[in-house]
């Protein structure tokens, strides 16, 4: 099939770097001589028949900006049969060979049902939680981290100065891979993430010894998904009089974290995976997904990314806990 006309969207929360990873799709596009469209607002824009061509100019000047000039949504009304039919009705009344989809999980299962009705569709691994199956590292995850760092340098200043404990809560509904991360590089006394539950009487122990060792300060990253969160650890420490030497305090990072300027490697990753979604197309390979494999760029296939769990390296864990002394 001879393509002329592809479409780009992203889809889910959004991640720093995902306006770059459109640029690279709409430039590589345009570079192999096809028409390229950008979808508004993901799944939702493609049920909804929201298309808008892109010019080389018209991606000019977002390689630095977070979020997606395209906007992006979380879309109940694609997951069903009736979703799926129209979003493949749109993509062909506006008659487009394939369909560019940047996000995370749930919008590489939907790229995934996409391709299975027979609609040529390349993925582009993005979310800041990197649970995505297949690519060791997605786009706007290293930003993400770095902005969790930047927060937790600040807060063990304070927490220094007043001798307190700090729960930090950082993105991850499902996954540890950022908590776990900006333990390390933060130096924490503690980590808590959904795939290691540690229980509050252990973390007072933890913190009481911290306390007892001569610190000055306590830094516990808590990830959004973990069982217990920072509030209402810090609530239960309270209500509980339990005597950890420091007094406690939480601090949520949340959506903070998605909003960075996309640092160098985000920028990167998002420019050669794009590129590369692009070059799949022209290759007639479809039903992949961009990702960085070994450390370089690969392609996996959806299917298999789909019905995967990616898994965090609980080894880390351990290193957090070596480090922490
Ligand atoms: O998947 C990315 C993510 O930022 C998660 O870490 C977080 O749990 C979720 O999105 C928040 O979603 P929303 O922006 O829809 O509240």
């Amino acid at each position: 099939m001879k393509v002329q006309r592809i479409a780009v969207l992203t889809s889910g929360g959004d991640a720093p770097g995902m306006n770059a990873a459109i640029r690279a799709v709409t430039r590589a596009g345009i570079d192999q001589g096809w028409e390229v469209c950008g979808v508004r607002s993901g799944y939702a824009g493609l049920i909804a028949g929201n298309f808008q061509r892109l010019l080389v100019r018209d991606v000019g000047g977002i390689i630095q900006q977070a979020g997606t000039f395209l906007g992006s949504a979380r879309c109940p009304e694609f997951q069903t049969e009736d979703g799926k039919a129209t979003a493949l009705r749109m993509l062909n009344r506006e008659r487009i060979d394939a369909l560019v989809v940047i996000g995370g999980n749930g919008s590489q299962t939907g790229a995934h049902a996409l391709a299975e009705r027979r609609f040529p569709v390349v993925g582009v691994a993005s979310t800041i939680d990197n649970d995505l199956y297949g690519s060791e590292m997605t786009i706007g995850v290293d930003t993400a981290l770095n902005i969790a760092l930047e927060a937790i340098d600040r807060l063990k200043a304070t927490a220094s100065s007043h001798g307190r404990a700090f729960l930090v809560e950082v993105m991850g509904r499902d996954c540890g891979y950022l908590a776990l991360m900006a333990a390390i590089a933060g130096g924490a006394e503690a980590v808590l993430i959904p795939e290691r539950e540690t229980d509050p009487v252990l973390l007072a122990e933890q913190l009481r010894s911290a306390y007892q060792r001569g610190k000055s300060h306590a830094l516990v990253v808590v990830a959004e998904g973990a069982r217990h969160n920072a509030e209402a650890l810090v609530h239960h420490f309270k209500e509980n009089r339990e005597h950890l030497g420091f007094e406690a305090r939480s601090t949520i990072l949340g959506h903070v974290q998605r909003g960075g300027t996309p640092g160098a490697f985000d920028r990167l990753l998002a420019t050669r995976l794009g590129a590369a979604a692009v070059q799949s197309i022209a290759q007639g390979r479809h039903g992949v997904l961009m990702g960085l494999v070994h450390g370089t760029v690969g392609a996996i296939p959806l299917a298999k990314v789909v019905s995967h769990r990616k898994e965090i390296d609980l080894s880390l864990f351990e290193l957090a806990r070596v480090m922490a002394q």
